[in-house]
């Protein structure tokens, strides 16, 4: 059984084609999806179903894959209980927010980079050159992307709520334009500005996705679009051969640098 929840939805519907009926009883809808490379147990996972139905699903699909066999079926992983007044996010929207935490320690150290601007020496200038990377390929290039390209495609993209977005953005970009020209000029008090700016910007934006716009996208994705939307988020992750960990460095040695040295903030 442990191998089966390994195996690719997309393989097990293939070899049994069944399979793909039992999951839509349970409102999950895996064969139309055309990335499908999401595991069983992810499918199992993302869905969260109450317990006893998720061991009927589980015992159904054994029931064909390995039919006559008393198969056993582990016992699902047990489900933090909520807590009050904490948003529970879908796993798709819960990756979103994830992103959000590390932008959101990068912009939290813009007022003690800016304070510190020095477009002179060839370390300040790298800072300036990460800091601006980082903004263009991990927040807009990744993050921005996965929702303009995938999550807002599910919705009236001529809503108010997700114009409001799209401007946010083009904002964003607005101001990292002017970052890059002004770091070029060596033109320290320009870029402070556009720095903070977009600082001020993605703080707002954030907490706009985080607490109104992922909650009310939640409340309207079905099952099924929910389980797509967690599959073609991994999709991009594997085609971009991304990884944060880069990322992550970068704010973790200017959180070091920045905490060591308290008189600089
Ligand atoms: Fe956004
Ligand atoms: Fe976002």
């Amino acid at each position: 059984m442990e191998a089966l929840l390994k195996k690719g939805i997309k393989e097990i519907i293939d070899q049994y084609p069944d399979v793909e009926k039992i999951l839509d009883d349970y409102g999950i809808g895996c064969g139309p999806c055309s990335v499908g490379i999401c595991q069983l147990k992810d499918i199992v996972d993302i869905h969260n179903l109450p317990e006893d139905q998720e061991q009927e699903l589980m015992q159904k699909i054994a029931g064909i894959i390995y039919p006559g066999q008393d198969i056993k079926i582990p016992a699902g992983k047990k489900k933090a209980p909520a807590v009050a007044d904490e948003i529970k996010y879908s796993p798709p929207m819960k990756q979103l927010v994830d992103e959000h935490v590390l932008i959101k320690r990068w912009i939290a150290l813009i007022p003690a980079v800016v304070k510190n601007l020095d477009l002179e020496s060839g370390e300040g200038r790298q800072l300036i050159r990460d800091g601006i990377d980082m903004i263009q390929s991990y927040a807009d290039r990744y993050h921005h992307a996965k929702e303009e390209d995938i999550l807002f495609k599910y919705f009236d993209e001529d809503s108010e709520i997700l114009q409001v977005m799209y401007e946010d953005h083009t904002a964003g970009r607005g101001h990292v334009r002017a970052m890059l020209e002004a770091f070029d000029r060596k033109d320290k008090a320009t870029l402070g500005e556009h720095l903070l700016a977009y600082r001020d910007l993605l703080t707002e934006h954030i907490k706009k996705e985080d607490e109104v716009l992922y909650p009310w996208m939640d409340r309207n994705l079905s099952t099924t679009q929910v389980g797509e939307l967690f599959s073609k988020f991994s999709g991009v992750d594997e085609k971009m051969g991304f990884s944060p960990d880069k990322y992550l460095k970068f704010i973790e040695k200017l959180e070091k640098q920045f905490n060591d040295q308290e008189e600089w903030v």
